[in-house]
């Protein structure tokens, strides 16, 4: 597949208005994306497990309208929200080469998440992913005779991939939330059918020690993080480690392939931990370099490494382009870790706070 290949060819409007909705779930990297060339396109490979309950629920009506301008209003949570709006903009102008209908249809975009907004809880991956899902159900009504010689199957296929293609155009993690319940995203010699284009199912073997893994956000800072995404990403231009960590990354991701395919909990906590913390030492040896981390993150850090220390546990962490700390560990040890995040780790959170959360099989069509 090629970008060429989702460039929407032939379609019709004669259909006036409708409306599509989608729940997309939010996902945790496990070997991280840091750098990007070009048109959003990574430096090196990741794979994700998609979350099951963090999502973003968007509906899209859209009615025909006259003019070739871009019109689209955003409801957040109920009320009209002007914020999102550039964002929006931006995404609409990078993807209406794959999408020409989006200058015929007026868009009232209505979207909801199911945690906290101020939690930290980056929700650009579960946002963009919605908002491409539900421009894929416009396109697939508006195709609806063009493409009737063409398997459900392929069909189906096209419509992930594209709307994979997509998500990652609005944020490059997005890509990685349409499916459950690993993706691989990057072209990566491990990952035969892997692209740098769309996020893709990771087929490999999945041992069941990874069945329903557990996923406890812990919400150290639920406030805006002083660097955005773009900004890192950029600063990965000129990096002085750059080369040595792009491979280093293709290098987890087959240790990954193996040891998922092994159940191997030891292993996977040193590579989990490790892509976390390389992550952020990306972050401080940027320039200028920064920190997202807070001491309460250490603090964390330190406490699951001594309760691994004494007891025979696999939990781990990961962390995203921020403070909070996602803990990992499999749903075997769900009862004893709830109860070690509710003596040892909860104080360590804003205002106590921790959203638990697993492991999911990807996004959700509603019908209504
Ligand atoms: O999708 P972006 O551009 O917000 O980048 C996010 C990158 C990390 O969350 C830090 C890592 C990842 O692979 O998700």
């Amino acid at each position: 597949m090629t970008a060429q290949d989702f460039i929407l060819k032939s379609y019709h409007t004669t259909i006036e208005t409708g409306s599509v909705k989608w729940a997309s779930p939010s996902n945790i990297a496990l070997v991280k994306y840091w750098g990007k060339k070009g048109n959003q396109i990574p430096e090196n490979p990741s794979i994700s497990f998609t979350l099951s309950d963090c999502k973003t629920i968007t509906e899209i009506t859209y009615t025909k309208k006259e003019d070739t301008n871009f019109s689209f209003d955003v409801y957040f949570e109920g009320e009209k929200n002007e914020a999102f709006k550039p964002k929006i903009q931006t995404f609409f102008e990078r993807i209406e080469t794959y999408m020409p209908f989006l200058r015929n249809y007026h868009f009232k975009i209505d979207t909801s998440n199911t945690f906290p907004h101020s939690s930290g809880i980056a929700s650009s991956a579960s946002g963009m992913s919605a908002i491409a899902l539900c421009l894929m159900s416009i396109e697939k009504e508006l195709t609806k005779d063009t493409n009737s010689n063409e398997s459900e199957e392929s069909h189906n296929a096209y419509f992930n991939q594209k709307a994979s293609f997509l998500a990652r155009l609005g944020s490059g993690s997005a890509c990685r939330s349409i499916e459950g319940e690993l993706v691989v995203w990057g072209e990566t010699e491990s990952v035969s059918d892997s692209s740098d284009l769309y996020g893709v199912k990771f087929e490999g073997e999945v041992h069941d020690n990874f069945k329903n893994y557990q996923d406890t956000i812990l919400l150290v800072d639920k406030g805006e993080k002083q660097v955005s995404s773009t900004v890192g990403h950029k600063l990965m231009f000129g990096h002085p480690f750059a080369k040595e960590r792009f491979s280093q990354a293709h290098e987890n991701l087959a240790k990954l392939k193996a040891i998922l395919a092994s159940g191997n909990l030891d292993a996977f906590v040193k590579i989990v931990e490790s892509e976390a913390l390389t992550l952020h030492a990306m972050m401080m040896t940027s320039m200028p370099y920064f920190i997202l981390m807070k001491p309460n993150t250490l603090e964390i850090i330190n406490k699951i490494w001594a309760y691994r220390e004494k007891t025979n546990s696999k939990v781990c962490f990961t962390l995203d382009a921020g403070a909070n700390v996602h803990l990992l560990y499999p749903e075997s040890e769900k009862v004893v870790i709830l109860k070690f995040i509710q003596t040892e780790l909860a104080s360590f959170c804003e205002n106590g706070h921790y959203i638990c959360d697993q492991i999911g099989k990807g996004a959700e069509l509603i019908m209504e």
